[in-house]
This record gives C-alpha cells, structure tokens and sequence, in this order.
C-alpha cells in the first residue's frame, strides 16, 4: 500500500509499505477515505519529537471504511464507515475508567505521561498513522464509532482531532456566563476553542495571532475580535488595555512548542531544542489572564522542562488545565450543536490534496502558504 513516510526533519514522501495486518484479536484495518494534516505533525516534520523514527507514517484524524476485523471484534464490521478518535485507548484501565482515554495505561510502553496516538511517534506508543490508503485499529471496539447518516464526512473528520480538541480546550477553561475569552493561536484548534466559547456562555472572545488571513477565518467562523500581535509593542498590555485593566477570564493555549513572538524564546526552544519547546504564548495566557483565571492549554509541548512563568502563575492564583483531549468524550455534545446547525467543523478546511501530494502538503501548511488552515488528505482518490 502507499503510506506517507518520514524521511527525516522536513522529508516526508509517499512510498511503498507493507499492509498493516490484525495483530490483536480487538484490531480492525481500516481503509482510510480521508485523513487530515494537524499542527501537532509540524512538530513531527519539524523533528522536535523526541523517538521519532525514520520510516514512521504519521496521521491521527481521519476516516474510513472497515476492510477486516480481529476475531474478539464485535461493535464493527466489515463495510462499517468509521471515525476513529486521534487516541489509542484500552477503555478499561484505571485512566480510562476516569475517562483519561488520551492517557490509557495499556497503550504504549512509556505510558508515564502521554498513552497511545496514531503516526505520532514512538514516545506516543510508535502505532504507525492513516497518512496512508490502509492503517491498523487497536482497540477497535473501543474507539471508533460508525459515522451517523446525517453526518457529513469532513465534518466527522474535523471531529477526530481539530474541532474536539478546541472544544474540550474551551471546556477546560470552565466558561461562565459572560466570560471574556482569549485564545492565543488561530489555526484549526484555535478556531474550534473561540467558536466553542460562545457554546459555553461567553461574553466576549479574542483571537491573538500573527497571520492575517488566520485572524480573518478567526472573525468570520468564530465571529471573535482579533489581534495580530506584531502591530503591538507588547500583546498583553494591549490585552490589559481591552479589557478594563483586569484582564481575561478565561486564555487558551491553542499554539504550542512552536510560538513565535519571542526571538530568545523561539530559538531555545524550537531551534536548539534546550526547552520542551518555546512556552511564548503559554506565558502571554498567564500574563493575561486575570487574578483567580483559568489558562487552558491545548498546544503540544516537548517532555523536558519549558520556561514557564510558573511563579506568576502561582502568586496570580490561576488554574491551569491541560491534557492531550479524550476526543470521543466531546462527540455526543459536538452532534447535537452540528444538528442544530450550531457548528460546522469543516468549515476550518481549506486545501483537499491527493495522498501522492503529502510533500508539498506538508510543506505548504507548515510555512502557512496559499492561506492554508487545514489540509485534507485523500489517499484512495482513485
Ligand atoms: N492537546 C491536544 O490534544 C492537541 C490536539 C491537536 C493539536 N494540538 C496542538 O495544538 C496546537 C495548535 O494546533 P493547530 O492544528 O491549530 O496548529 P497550527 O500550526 O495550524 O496553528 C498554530 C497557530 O499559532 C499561531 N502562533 C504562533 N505563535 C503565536 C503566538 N505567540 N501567539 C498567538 N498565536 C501564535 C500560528 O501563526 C498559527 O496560526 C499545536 O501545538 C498542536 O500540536 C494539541
Ligand atoms: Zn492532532
Ligand atoms: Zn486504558
């Protein structure tokens, strides 16, 4: 079958691999229709993820059609079309019975910290992702669900990461009605948490990026105010200022190890990798966020240590929540505000590109080119 394949930091080409085979009586193989490109790949492409390995495939959203089935399986069949979560889960370890489906015990050997996420390294279990025309599906009476008719296809994709990600961030923010919400990052998980304020009660929701065309999208889909923190000598005095010298109640985190925006910052961490990653935009939630608020955060960070400004954060007395999202939890919630016509994920898509085009894919999202938001992936176009 052809697979994306990783080359090395930012070689990534299509090749020839193996077909992936039930290992596990509880595995399915599943032939994928449509598979996304997420900003937590970039990380990947970029080789920041500590055991990542050459020949990994990466992919954690996407869809598809069940091609076979291990003898224990019996929630799926053959034919089933399926949305499969971006995490590997057991659904019945400690963790998972407490619904930390991102963190299962039984999933990946270094299950200290993250548990297991398709194509996304070998620290995150080293499962092989549906980049690819076919992926293997551990656990397959656990976390796939068969796509409901009313459902659209990219809408259900949208679900398996981007879209549920940014609402589970905006749920961690424990919204209460009339909150002022700012959301640091304007890409697909950053549209989703500033759409999904408003689900959850907010009165006022701000967007701070750096790319334009991203805080457009940011104004139109999520109907948020917009800042692009290049046209201020220090985004967090002008949030200050927008907001009566208090500051927000609720920040999001929805950009991660790679902030821009601090040159000291950004070289350590994303450059010379002497941090888990570059903690800008991480630090400008705590500054910005009001005394006794809540910083959620949904950007991906290396394991080692970041220079956090933790001490502000403890003498400002803030929460801080935070978790690689259990996606699966926010679906029932996320079908209903699709039906009522509350949302529609797909919206954020801005690129649909054959399997065969990966390379230019990946390389146009992660230098932001053609006002690329999100990247679909269609791997059996023929
Ligand atoms: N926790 C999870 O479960 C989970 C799931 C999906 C993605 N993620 C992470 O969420 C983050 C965002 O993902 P995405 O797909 O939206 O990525 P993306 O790369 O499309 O978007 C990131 C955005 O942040 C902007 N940005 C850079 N520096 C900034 C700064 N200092 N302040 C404000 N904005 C800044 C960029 O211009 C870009 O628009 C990534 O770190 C990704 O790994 C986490
Ligand atoms: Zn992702
Ligand atoms: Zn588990």
């Amino acid at each position: 079958m052809k697979a994306m394949v990783y080359r090395g930091p930012y070689k990534v080409r299509v090749e020839e691999k193996p077909m992936p085979k039930i290992e596990h009586p509880n595995d399915a193989i599943v032939r994928v229709s449509l598979a996304a490109i997420c900003g937590s790949d970039l990380h990947l492409y970029h080789g920041l993820m500590t055991d990542l390995r050459i020949g990994h495939t990466f992919g954690h959203e996407f869809i598809g059609v069940v091609e076979e089935v291990g003898s224990s399986v019996r929630n799926l069949k053959r034919g089933d079309k399926v949305m499969v979560p971006f995490n590997i889960y057991c659904g019945s370890c400690f963790f998972c019975a407490r619904g930390l489906y991102s963190n299962c015990h039984n999933v990946n050997a270094n299950a200290t910290a993250v548990g297991g996420i398709y194509g996304y390294s070998h620290t995150a279990g080293g499962y092989d992702g549906a980049q690819a025309e076919y992926v293997r599906v551990p656990f397959a009476d656990v976390g796939p669900s068969v796509i409901p008719d009313w459902l659209a296809d990219e809408d259900a994709l949208m679900l398996t990461d981007a879209y549920s990600t940014g609402y589970f961030g905006a749920q961690l923010g424990d919204i209460v009605q009339g909150d002022t919400v700012v959301v640091f990052g304007a890409g697909p998980v950053g549209l989703a948490a500033a759409q999904s304020s408003w689900l959850m009660g907010a009165g006022r929701v701000l967007v701070v990026d750096h790319l334009d065309y991203r805080l457009e999208k940011a104004r139109t889909m999520a109907h948020a105010e917009t800042l692009n923190f290049v046209e201020y000598d220090d985004i967090v005095v002008e949030l200050k200022k927008q907001t009566d010298y208090i500051g927000a109640d609720v920040a999001i985190d929805a950009v991660g190890a790679e902030a821009d925006g601090n040159l000291l910052q950004h070289i350590t961490g994303s450059k010379l990798k002497l941090q888990g990653g570059s903690p800008i935009a991480l630090n400008w939630a705590i500054d910005s966020v009001r005394k006794g608020g809540t910083v959620s955060v949904m950007g991906a960070y290396g394991p080692i240590f970041s220079a956090v400004k933790f001490g502000d954060a403890v003498n400002k007395g803030l929460t801080l929540r935070m978790n690689q999202a259990p996606v699966k939890r926010q679906w029932p919630r996320l079908f209903e505000h699709i039906q009522n016509g509350y949302i529609k994920p797909s919206d954020m898509i801005t690129h649909r590109i054959p399997l065969e085009h990966i390379a230019e894919g990946y390389h146009m999202f992660s230098s932001k080119l053609d006002d690329c938001i999100k990247t679909v992936v269609v791997p059996n176009a023929a």
